[in-house]
């Protein structure tokens, strides 16, 4: 079993745990700080792609999953 667990955040980021590689579509490794979680952007409005800004919530992003009514 993997140690990565990765959170989908109620109307906000993915918050990916446990140390994985980042890599961007040309295999780079993106930098994460060692040891801490990081958040990735799921609303699509971050300036700072693929992380996340915080921008989901000035934006009021609505991140209901499929099946949440
Ligand atoms: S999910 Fe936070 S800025 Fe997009």
């Amino acid at each position: 079993m993997s140690d990565v667990t990765i959170t989908i955040s109620r109307n906000g980021s993915l918050k990916i745990e446990g140390g994985p590689t980042l890599l961007d579509a040309d295999g780079n490794e993106l930098k994460t700080r060692e040891g801490k979680p990081f958040f990735l952007c799921r609303c699509g409005e971050s300036t700072n792609k693929p992380f996340c800004d915080g921008t989901h919530n000035r934006i009021e992003f609505d991140g209901a999953l499929a099946g949440d009514g």
